[in-house]
């Protein structure tokens, strides 16, 4: 083991075993937890749990604390990420398709610059955007939904330059009929996530940004289950003629 392993895990046990003294803990319910704990894993919900936990917000923290100055603040990125969405052509770039059932919905152009915390734009920056469509959640949980829908990367123009077009996101509950579902009830914690889009922006020599951005006058801007509303993040939306408007520009700093 490395020393930083011995070191960590040390300190884990030192803090789970004085939890398990203070509280008297059973071999009955040390079983149960157990128990719990290989029910997340086969339901592949540790990363479900580490968010719901509050656990996912402070390592982003602790991650990103020495951030650069004027970079656009990080977020938790969530299980639910699919690896390689299609590129999404034109401007704006629709990065979905309309579905059976998909109810009604304002189409919302999000777009803004992706510079360098250096000066100047990132031309060809990558931004990979997920969420959730007006109904049913991710196209994951949703039959109706065409694979990938609301999901998509987009390629920055020449001068950083990018526009997505899709429809504004609604607030959802995480899912809750799994084992992270039954410990969301047992502690009295409600799943609900304020309506959000995910952003994941790589551009070469530049730090990979992983944020999420939000919308004012949602009722769970205060009570995110999983904790991860940043007031920076929270952006305004207006009406700009048959469709909503919200400028999102993006800084990432240099790597290393
Ligand atoms: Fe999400």
């Amino acid at each position: 083991m490395t020393t930083r392993t011995n070191d960590v895990v040390a300190d884990v046990l030192a803090a789970l075993h004085e939890v398990l003294e203070r509280h008297q803990v059973t071999e009955q319910e040390w079983m149960a937890a157990l128990a719990f704990l290989t029910e997340i894993g086969r339901a592949d919900e540790f990363v479900l749990l580490s968010d719901v936990t509050r656990t996912s917000v402070l390592i982003d923290a602790l991650s990103h604390a020495g951030d650069e100055e004027g970079a656009t603040a990080s977020d938790v990125e969530g299980p639910l990420y699919v690896e390689d969405p299609p590129v999404r052509e034109g401007s704006p770039a629709k990065i979905y398709d309309e579905y059976e059932g998909m109810g009604d919905a304002d189409v919302l152009i999000v777009g803004g610059t992706v510079t360098s915390t250096t000066g100047g734009p990132l031309a060809g920056a990558v931004v990979d955007v997920w969420q959730t469509g007006p109904s049913g959640g991710y196209d994951i949980w949703d039959d109706r939904q065409p694979e990938m829908n609301f999901r998509g990367k987009i390629i920055a123009a020449e001068d950083g330059g990018y526009r997505i077009q899709t429809m504004l996101p609604k607030p959802y509950t995480v899912p809750t009929d799994g084992p992270t579902g039954r410990y969301l009830e047992a502690v009295g914690q409600h799943p609900w996530r304020p309506a959000h889009i995910h952003f994941k922006v790589s551009a070469p020599g530049h730090r990979t940004l992983v944020t999420q951005v939000f919308f004012p006058d949602d009722p769970y801007l205060d009570d995110d289950t999983i904790g991860a509303v940043k007031p920076a993040l929270v952006r305004p939306v207006e009406r700009r003629g048959d469709h909503l408007g919200c400028d999102f520009d993006i800084a990432l700093a240099p790597a290393g």
